[in-house]
Parts: structure tokens; C-alpha cells; sequence
């Protein structure tokens, strides 16, 4: 029970693959308290009131790009606790230019700013709300999910890549902050390809996942064992880690070439 007597927000929880529904099992299963949220339009498509019944949690519906959701969000969490917020997951991610298959070289730039403000700059709104409302306890986590695209190039990943870089560095930046203020810790963990609604909107994900799976000398890290990172690093036994992002991958992201890709080359 690492997460006994903790209260904690967690948005994106879309459905059963999704790495936040992990999360919220696991962090429920652990003692968390949890209050879920997600999009207006995630409400109608997705499982999310289920979830929220079986853990007891409140679902309450946030844009995350909209501060006004957001004040709201934090406000009625509070209430719903009756004191401070211990942890957050920022699960979200979004790319119009991927949904349309606009390809980098060709993006629609109203799309762009739709993929940045979605996936990187709603970390900031969330961070910058918490902050204003001072509803974090010390000693509190605050988590974002990232991908390796952010340092290396992933031609399909698209615009996302460069929203990942963008949330890699407010997770830093706003982590020096929170860590002066109130020992907030904030930090972002890049995760191996997944096999969730965002995760294969991706061009060519199946194949990209197979080659993850074989580069990697672990295998490719499951949304499970990604939920139970999450779970450590909003625990007590991670208190002096942040403003990092944390490679959760099986070892991807320091190989270089694997023996165990052979055969998929010469099977070409
Ligand atoms: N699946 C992968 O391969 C993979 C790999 C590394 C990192 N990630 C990251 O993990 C996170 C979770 O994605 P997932 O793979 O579980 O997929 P998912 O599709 O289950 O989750 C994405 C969530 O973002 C929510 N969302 C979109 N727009 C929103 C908005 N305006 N306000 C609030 N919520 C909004 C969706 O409703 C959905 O719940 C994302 O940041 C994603 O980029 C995924």
C-alpha cells in the first residue's frame, strides 16, 4: 500500500488500454484516493464513468487546454478530498496532423498549434493551475507521459515529436519552481510504443512496435509496468527525484543495434 492515505488526479483514462486506466487501478489498488478526469468529448466515446464507479473516484470532465476546466478541476478535487493534492498524471496526447496523415513536411499549422497546445502546453496549464491554487501538499508528484521522439527522430511520430520536446522541457523548467516553492517534485517518463488508441494512431505503429519489442533487450515496457513506475515515482521512495525525464522502455534507448533484429532484416 504505497499510496496509503494519497489523493491524486489522473487524466486520460479513455479506456481499458489506456496507460491512465492502469494507472488509476493500480494507485486505487495501492490506497490512493483518486478523483478522474478527461475531455468532454472523452466522456461520450470512452469507458471512463465505468472506471470511475469501480474505484469509488468522481469523474470530472476537463478540457485540459481550457484554464477555466482546469480552476474547476482543482476546486472540486479539493472539495472532494476535503484537503491538498498529493499526485497528478498528465496522460494526454493529441495530433491532428497524425489523424489526417498530414506528413511533417506538409503540416497544416492550425493542426500544430492544436498538437502543442493538447500534448505539451495543457502540462503548463496544469502545472500553472495547482500553482495559483496552491492545492499541492508538500512533498507531492507530479507526473507527465513523454516519448523518446523527443531526442531522436521518429519520421511517423510527426509533430508530436516536437510537443514532446516542448513537455520534456516545462516539466523541467516548471520543476525547478514547484521544488522551491513546496517540494513538488515534476518529471515526465518516456514510455515504450504502447498499444492504446493514441499510441496506434501512429503511421505504421504494429511495425514499429515489433521493432521496439526486438531493440529492446527487456521487450517493449507494457502500460502495466508503466502504471507501477507511475505509481513509484508518486510514493515516498522518490522524493529527491526531479525535473527529469525517465526513460521506461526495456533498454531502447541506449542500444544502438540488436542481434535480435536479424532475422527481421534478412526476412525482408
Ligand atoms: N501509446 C504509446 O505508444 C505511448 C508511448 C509513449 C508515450 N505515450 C503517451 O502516453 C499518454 C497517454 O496516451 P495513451 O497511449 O494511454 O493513449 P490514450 O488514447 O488512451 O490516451 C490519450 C488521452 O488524451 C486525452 N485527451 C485528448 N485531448 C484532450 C484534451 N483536450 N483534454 C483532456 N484530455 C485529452 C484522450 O481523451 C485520451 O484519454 C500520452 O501523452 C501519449 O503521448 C504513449
Amino acid at each position: 500500500m504505497i499510496l496509503q492515505g494519497k489523493k491524486g488526479i489522473i487524466f486520460g483514462a479513455l479506456n481499458d488500454q489506456s496507460i491512465a486506466w492502469q494507472v488509476a487501478e493500480r494507485a486505487k489498488a495501492q490506497g490512493a484516493e483518486l478523483v478522474l478526469t478527461n475531455a468532454p468529448v472523452a466522456m461520450r466515446m470512452g469507458a471512463i464513468k465505468e472506471l470511475g464507479q469501480q474505484l469509488n473516484a468522481p469523474v470530472i470532465k476537463a478540457d485540459a487546454t481550457s484554464e477555466e476546466h482546469l480552476e474547476k478541476l482543482f476546486t472540486e478535487s479539493q472539495e472532494h478530498f476535503g484537503g491538498k493534492i498529493d499526485f497528478v498524471l498528465h496522460s494526454i496526447g493529441m495530433s491532428l496532423n497524425v489523424r489526417k496523415g498530414r506528413e511533417y513536411t506538409n503540416l497544416d499549422y492550425s493542426f500544430f498549434q492544436k498538437t502543442l497546445d493538447i500534448s505539451a502546453v495543457s502540462f503548463h496549464k496544469v502545472l500553472q493551475t495547482a500553482w495559483k491554487l496552491d492545492c499541492m501538499n508538500d512533498w507531492g508528484s507530479i507526473l507527465a507521459l513523454s516519448y523518446i521522439a523527443a531526442q531522436r527522430t521518429f519520421p511517423d511520430y510527426n509533430d508530436m515529436a516536437d510537443a514532446k520536446a516542448l513537455l520534456e522541457s516545462i516539466a523541467r523548467t516548471f520543476g525547478y519552481h514547484f521544488a522551491t516553492k513546496n517540494k513538488v517534485r515534476v518529471n515526465t517518463i518516456s514510455q515504450s510504443p504502447t498499444m492504446t488508441t493514441a499510441g496506434s494512431g501512429v503511421k505504421g505503429f504494429k511495425e514499429f512496435f515489433d521493432y521496439a519489442d526486438k531493440m529492446s533487450p527487456l521487450g517493449n515496457a507494457s502500460a502495466e509496468s508503466c502504471a507501477d513506475f507511475c505509481l513509484a515515482m508518486f510514493s515516498d521512495f522518490t522524493r529527491m527525484i526531479t525535473m527529469q525525464n525517465l526513460y521506461h522502455d526495456g533498454g531502447f534507448s541506449n542500444m544502438g543495434m540488436s542481434p535480435a533484429l536479424l532475422p527481421m532484416l534478412e526476412n525482408q
